[in-house]
């Protein structure tokens, strides 16, 4: 960020003098943690819908938000007013997926079968319905403030082929929805009995029937939310336990990688995270970049594990070519180790690093020191790291001026990057109904991690054409605020993605060419060469002026048709 490079300059102009006093006092407020609004159900599962709108979902369970007389695991939350709508779904979406299509409809695919609690335990909602094959569309919602926008959730009508619940979703260069993996019922830690080793997609392909998939089963029994990414070759990176591959989606074929180094384990139950990079012209090479997880053997039983385990502070990268293949995995030290965190791109090409626990494991009352219905992680990760993809090795992460939160963020919490540019981070609930008189409560309070360009003078781009064809040159109208240095100039194409158990599925950030005006008064910017650099559907694009970032500016990228929709654009 702005101050701090100026620190970095400093420190390198006090090199070898005085190695300590590296700070200097920054001219206007740094990164702020704000807390505002409540959730009202707990948001396991967070996206952006619209400029002004997010969508959260929970179990179907006991939370104080209400829709026709009973508890509302689905909410709009409206980002101008911090305050939470219930949405009124049929089917439970207890740790689903999903994301956009290309004309812009959300799917959120899976979830849970109703719980039937003992008392003490509160009662389902009455009428709730088994989620596992759910499918609920959530069409694109024009209304600000979410009046009129409904969710259809009708599992007669439309459904998944397999029952599934943990799985991932991927949108891939046809606009479509590919569901990865999952397990069909309640696995307790492992992803076991009852693993879905198999791949489908939403709208279906393939007659419904879903293609089997040998890396899900060589990953048993840590696979669950696989970590998937559409590069820009149109094949699809997957990542889980300690194993990754390239998924050939045409030739239904699987290309090894190597295995994350150290043993790392990062998908649940050992969830690290992990995020593609932001993707250059003329070429895109496709980076990924894998951050914490778990060192341990997952032949050993929860019951053998410990609350208070370390969690790994590694990250590995990957550059996505014959050789970067070659080279390997690039390893790095986090500042901490972490467990369910989260990775957010922010408009200017950094990384937020954000929530998860030190110490543990994801799930409820499985490992030692868990108490029933209880966090089986401990000691939360209250501060937020930034790492710089492009800076040199040992200077790219860093939490000087980074506000420390007193929310613990652990199981079943989410955070996304806003259109407005700011990180909001909300949910938090390691226990399997509302429970706020335990150990790491139930939690409803919302924070917005806000970098320091929220409180300057920021750049502003105009509005967008509603839609944006590939390879093509486009002109907008943009302020920038006296005293930038238009020569330090980005303009970024962005997915804000889906999160949810310490992953961000469809996160994307796609560079754009982009030359200002000689009055600095419009811009002119060459959108991504085809459907595969980025995959057709929503987009926000952000100007980054001398390292202050402008709000997003929505975008639909591609023909808006539903899917599946044919290459559009240029080959690479
Ligand atoms: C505790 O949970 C109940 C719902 O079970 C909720 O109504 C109440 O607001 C919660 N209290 C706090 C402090 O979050
Ligand atoms: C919380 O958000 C509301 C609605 O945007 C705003 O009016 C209020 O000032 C905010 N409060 C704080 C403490 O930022
Ligand atoms: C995949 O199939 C296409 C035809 O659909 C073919 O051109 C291509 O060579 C195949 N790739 C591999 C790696 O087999
Ligand atoms: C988008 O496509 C999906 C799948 O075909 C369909 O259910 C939905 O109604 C479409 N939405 C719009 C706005 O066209």
């Amino acid at each position: 960020m702005r101050f701090i490079s100026a620190g970095f300059v400093f420190s390198a102009l006090m090199a070898g003098r005085a190695a300590a006093s590296t700070t200097i006092a920054p001219a206007a407020p740094g990164w702020t943690l704000v807390q505002n609004g409540t959730t009202g159900i707990v948001a396991i599962e967070l996206m952006v819908v619209s400029p002004t709108l997010g969508i959260l979902f929970q179990r179907a369970a006991n939370d104080p938000l209400q829709i026709n007389g009973h508890s509302a695991w689905g909410a709009l939350w409206d980002f101008r007013t911090n305050t939470a709508s219930p949405l009124d779904l049929a089917t439970n979406a207890f740790c689903g997926a999903g994301g956009f299509l290309s004309n812009g409809t959300v799917a959120v695919v899976s979830g849970h079968p109703v719980d039937i609690f003992e008392p003490p335990m509160p009662p389902a909602p009455p009428g709730a319905a088994d989620g596992r094959m759910g499918v609920r569309m959530f069409e694109p919602c024009t209304t600000p403030d979410g009046a009129g926008c409904e969710i259809y959730d009708d599992p007669e009508v439309l459904h998944l082929v397999e029952n599934r619940w943990y799985p991932t979703t991927v949108r891939v260069h046809d606009g479509s929805i590919m569901v990865i993996g999952g397990n069909e019922d309640l696995a307790p830690f492992y992803n076991e009995p009852n693993a879905v080793n198999n791949i489908e997609f939403v709208p279906p392909k393939d007659n419904n029937v879903p293609r089997h998939s040998p890396f899900l089963v060589r990953t048993l029994p840590a696979n669950m939310f696989p970590r998937a990414f559409a590069l820009p070759d149109g094949k699809i990176l997957m990542i889980a336990n300690n194993g990754a591959m390239i998924y050939d989606m045409e030739n239904d074929t699987e290309q090894a990688l190597p295995d994350l180094p150290n043993g790392v384990r990062v998908t649940n139950p050992f969830d690290g995270t992990a995020v593609l990079l932001p993707l250059s012209p003329p070429h895109y090479t496709p980076e990924v970049f894998v951050c914490g997880g778990s060192h341990v053997s997952d032949k050993i039983p929860p019951a053998q594990l410990t609350k208070q385990d370390p969690a790994s502070d590694q990250c590995s990268r990957l550059v996505l070519t014959k050789e970067g293949i070659k080279r390997g995995w690039q390893v790095e030290k986090m500042l901490e180790g972490r467990m369910i965190p989260e990775m957010i791109l922010l408009p200017n090409g950094q990384v937020t690093i954000v929530s998860g626990a030190k110490t543990g494991y994801p799930a409820i009352g499985s490992v030692i020191g868990a108490i029933a219905d209880g966090s089986n992680a401990d000691h939360p990760a209250f501060t937020p790291a930034l790492y710089t993809p492009d800076a040199p090795r040992g200077k790219r992460f860093t939490n000087r001026g980074m506000p420390t939160s007193k929310i613990p963020r652990l199981y079943h919490s989410t955070a996304t990057l806003t259109p407005m540019g700011n990180i909001m981070l909300a949910g938090n609930n390691p226990h399997s109904f509302v429970n706020n008189q335990t150990e790491f409560p139930t939690e409803f309070r919302v924070e917005y991690l806000n970098p320091p360009y929220m409180h300057v003078k920021r750049p502003f781009v105009g509005a967008l054409p509603a839609k944006l064809a590939y390879n093509k040159k486009v002109t907008v109208p943009v302020t920038i605020p006296k005293g930038l240095n238009v020569k330090n100039l980005k303009l970024a194409l962005m997915d804000l993605g889906f999160s949810t158990h310490g992953w961000h599925s469809d996160s994307r950030l796609v560079w754009m060419d982009a030359k200002l005006s000689k009055d600095q008064k419009s811009i002119t910017f060459t959108t991504p060469p085809n459907n595969k650099v980025y995959p057709p559907g929503p987009a926000y694009v952000y100007l980054t002026v001398d390292d202050i970032s402008s709000e997003g500016s929505y975008t639909l990228l591609g023909n808006g048709l539903p899917p599946p929709v044919g290459f559009q654009g240029v080959p690479l």
